[in-house]
């Protein structure tokens, strides 16, 4: 493609989204479609010979885009808000367009330095101290394994240098909440850790961390002969936004000698508002953050920001330094392949500086206050429809609303069938889409509110739908 057919193609596309994202009220939140059904309207052998760019964007049109769960929709209140303000899709498309790879410094110094920046500005956008160092990573997965295994060298006196965990005298463990996200426990094993030394610890009625339990777990194990090397520590768990109490959780991890990451993944975003910092307080005793800034910030996927206070430790352990990418700069520069798995590193600095210069700090912390206001109206109203069956299952700090409807005589699996039920009608019909989740061994719908055209208006008719679905229940 020339680059006159590429502004012409590129100006199409361009109306393409902008179209797309202008009707995304219109369509179904959830696609009408069956599994292989987009599969089975796609060649399965790829082209011989060039094809038309318009056949391309006609198939985008046709089958692409009525295949799709839209993210975007106003009425989207799944998994979380995963918001990708038109302004960063901009500085996507730039960083895809430039085509630039962060293998050095010297491979693309602006590449570099504006992810410093930028970096820099979240960092005093959600009140962190400047003993902070940050680098954009893919997701929160990955800084999490990042941070474990930075808590691994560290606790085992570098043993990936001699023998690996596999010379190490005593195993060492890892503690989470029980409600800490998946990817967590899969960082400990993709670490090596081993889920014998993995302890999901119990979490008290607000489903956060108990920091009595986490100390019981560690003495029990250095008892035990175990090295208690890494504590996560959960800011906005996923099924309901539960804090763990950082400030004691820090403490112990402090007097204890461990390696405390805090995944604020979804939560993070919310820190950009004074009123919120409380639920992370203590913060500043960890050793790593992550947070991501493709969620609920508005920077799209994959925008997840590390930070770190002791840059020096990472770089010990992610270093890497061949000849043909060594430069006569690098005690001057950070060379930010040493800062994470990859080696390459897309320029993804430009969608998040794109979206905090057209945004504004004010114009996100204003968009993230009317979330939080939309959450606490749906509590209110879930809350007043008591008689009816209906209850508020977790505390509301943040923009996702934990509920159930449950019918006078309803228990056990019988609750579960109904609350999958109403919420898989209400999915069907494609004017909203909500993830459920358990809670306490029990199935409840999560409402997570967030998206950037979510109003009052939508978390209004959802709640009207979902008095409607449920009431559809006939004990
Ligand atoms: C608390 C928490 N941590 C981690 C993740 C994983 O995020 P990512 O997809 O960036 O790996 C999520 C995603 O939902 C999350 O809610």
């Amino acid at each position: 493609m020339t680059p006159e057919e590429f502004r012409r193609r590129g100006h199409e596309l361009v109306d393409l989204i902008a179209d797309y994202r202008s009707g995304i009220a219109a369509r179904p939140v959830r696609p009408p479609v069956r599994p292989g059904e987009i599969k089975q309207s796609l060649p399965a052998l790829p082209p011989e010979h060039p094809e038309s760019f318009d056949d391309v964007l006609r198939d985008v049109r046709e089958v692409i885009l009525p295949g799709l769960t839209h993210w975007q929709h106003p009425s989207f209140f799944g998994y979380f808000p995963a918001n990708a303000e038109l302004s960063s899709v901009l500085g996507d498309q730039l960083s895809t367009g430039l085509g630039v790879i962060g293998l050095a410094w010297q491979s693309g110094p602006a590449l570099t330095e504006l992810e410093e920046v930028v970096t820099g500005w979240l960092r005093r956008m959600v009140g962190l101290s400047d003993g902070w160092s940050g680098v954009i990573q893919d997701t929160a997965s990955t800084s999490t394994l990042v941070a474990l295994l930075c808590a691994r060298e560290k606790a085992s006196g570098f043993a990936s240098a001699r023998g690996g965990l596999q010379g190490t005298p005593a195993p060492l463990a890892v503690y989470y909440s029980a409600q800490a996200h998946s990817s967590v426990e899969k960082a400990a094993l993709l670490a090596g850790f081993g889920r014998a030394n993995l302890r999901a610890v119990a979490t008290d009625a607000s489903h956060a961390l108990d920091p009595a339990a986490l100390t019981a777990a560690i003495a029990e194990d250095r008892a035990r002969g175990l090295v208690p090397a890494a504590i996560v520590a959960t800011t906005g768990s996923t099924a309901s936004t539960a804090l763990d109490p950082v400030a004691a959780i820090a403490a112990i991890a402090r007097r204890e000698g461990i390696w405390l990451h805090v995944d604020a993944a979804m939560a993070g975003s919310a820190m950009i508002l004074p009123e919120c910092r409380w639920m992370w307080e203590g913060v500043e005793g960890a050793d790593s953050i992550v947070l991501n800034a493709h969620k609920w910030l508005g920077a799209v996927f994959d925008c997840s920001v590390y930070y770190v206070r002791d840059s020096d430790l990472l770089v010990r352990v992610m270093n890497t330094s061949p000849s043909y990418l060594r430069s006569n700069v690098d005690g001057e520069v950070r060379n930010y392949r040493d800062w994470g798995i990859p080696l390459g590193r897309r320029f993804r600095a430009l969608k998040l500086w794109f979206l905090i210069r057209e945004q504004g700090v004010a114009g996100l912390a204003a968009r993230l206050r009317r979330d939080l206001a939309n959450a606490r109206w749906l509590e209110t109203e879930v809350k007043a429809a008591e008689a009816d069956g209906w209850r508020v299952v977790a505390p509301v700090p943040l923009q996702t609303v934990c509920v159930r409807h449950e019918p006078a005589g309803l228990r056990g699996e019988a609750l579960d069938a109904h609350t999958l039920a109403w919420v898989e009608r209400i999915n069907a019909s494609g004017s909203a889409y909500l993830t459920p989740a358990k809670l306490d061994g029990r199935w409840m719908a999560r409402v997570s509110i967030g998206g950037l055209l979510t109003d009052r208006a939508e978390v209004s008719a959802l709640w009207a739908r979902m008095r409607d679905e449920a009431r559809g229940f006939s004990p």
